[in-house]
């Protein structure tokens, strides 16, 4: 079953474009919308979770229409807002446990599976405080945890990393990697930042301007037919680079691996410099395109581009 299917899905506020005739397939596992300030990011996923009524079109997500609005699909889909959803007088784990019984938990198991979630996040010694006293890194965990406490199949992250320093981003990412592990769970979230992606996700779907760019698996998304490889070495690159060139091969070294333009003599050639150079090749592959590179390529200048 697919996760998510979109038929012309389309939301127009007053006049202003949110989402134009969006028709998509997505399948499960871990998902990225991605997209700069106004892409209609926020809007897809409110569409999803039913909080806003199309202009027109329509959506399944686990099967289930969106129209329907369904009990049974709260208590199968996660969410973490863009924007607060906090309610400061509450503590960390009594509006995680209140959130828990809102997605259907009996109570009997909403204070153990909130205890829980706050531990996986790392809000274990502050879960006893009040919400008012955390810091943005903290609200963005409970935030977190109030999405998954009733481990839905599926949990829709709006910018998850929003106001981060780059410490709380990476954990934030090795948090959401940790989830991302099995099978029965898949992630959608949004973000503008084309790093948080690489790793994560395995598809992509692509937005700007309330119009669908591109939707395919990462790899093939970043994958280019350039005919260029990619590789790493373990020992010294620039002797390597260097072995490579005296060989007429063409190179483009960056810091960590050498981009070249592939040999026409065939392959033979690179183990020869490597031999040479004293490097063993620990990666040898198609070079592939950053997500910031398929971005510049894609979403034009005028729009602003991405952050
Ligand atoms: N409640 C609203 N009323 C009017 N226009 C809206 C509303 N919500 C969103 N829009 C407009 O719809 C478009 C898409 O907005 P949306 O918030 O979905 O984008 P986004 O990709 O989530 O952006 P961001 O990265 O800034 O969160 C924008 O032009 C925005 O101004
Ligand atoms: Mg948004």
């Amino acid at each position: 079953m697919d996760l998510i299917r979109t038929q012309s899905l389309t939301k127009h506020y007053d006049g202003v474009v949110g989402l134009s005739d969006l028709t998509v397939t997505i399948p499960t596992g871990t998902i990225a919308l991605v997209g700069p300030n106004g892409a209609g990011k926020s809007t897809f996923i409110r569409l999803l979770l039913g909080l806003l009524d199309p202009t027109a079109g329509g959506a399944q997500v686990l099967g289930e229409d969106i129209a329907l609005r369904g009990v049974a699909l709260r208590e199968r889909v996660g969410y973490m807002p863009e924007h607060d959803c906090l309610i400061p007088a509450m503590t960390g784990i009594g509006f995680v446990a209140y959130m828990a019984r809102l997605s259907g938990l009996p109570k009997s198991q909403a204070f153990g599976r909130a205890h829980d979630v706050l531990q996986f996040v790392g809000l274990r010694e502050e879960r006893y405080r009040r919400i008012a006293e955390y810091s943005v890194g903290m609200r963005q965990r409970v935030k977190l945890a109030q999405a998954i406490v009733h481990d839905p199949p599926l949990a829709l992250l709006d910018e998850p990393t929003a106001g981060l320093d780059p410490t709380g981003r990476a954990e934030m990412l090795g948090l959401l990697k940790a989830l991302s592990g099995t099978k029965e769970r898949s992630l959608v979230l949004s973000t503008h930042l084309l790093p948080d992606v690489e790793g994560l996700c395995d598809f992509l779907v692509v937005l700007n301007g309330g119009r669908l760019l591109a939707a395919a698996p990462t790899r093939e998304i970043l994958s280019v037919d350039s005919g260029e490889l990619v590789i790493r070495v373990k020992g010294d690159l620039s002797r390597f680079v260097a072995a490579l060139e005296h060989r007429g091969v063409v190179t483009h070294p960056a810091r960590h691996e050498v981009r070249i333009e592939r040999p026409s003599g065939g392959e033979r050639v690179l183990f020869e410099a490597a031999a040479e150079a004293e490097c063993q090749i620990r990666y040898l592959g198609p070079a592939t395109r950053s997500i910031e590179e398929l971005f510049l390529q894609m979403v034009p200048a005028s729009s602003g581009g991405v952050a």
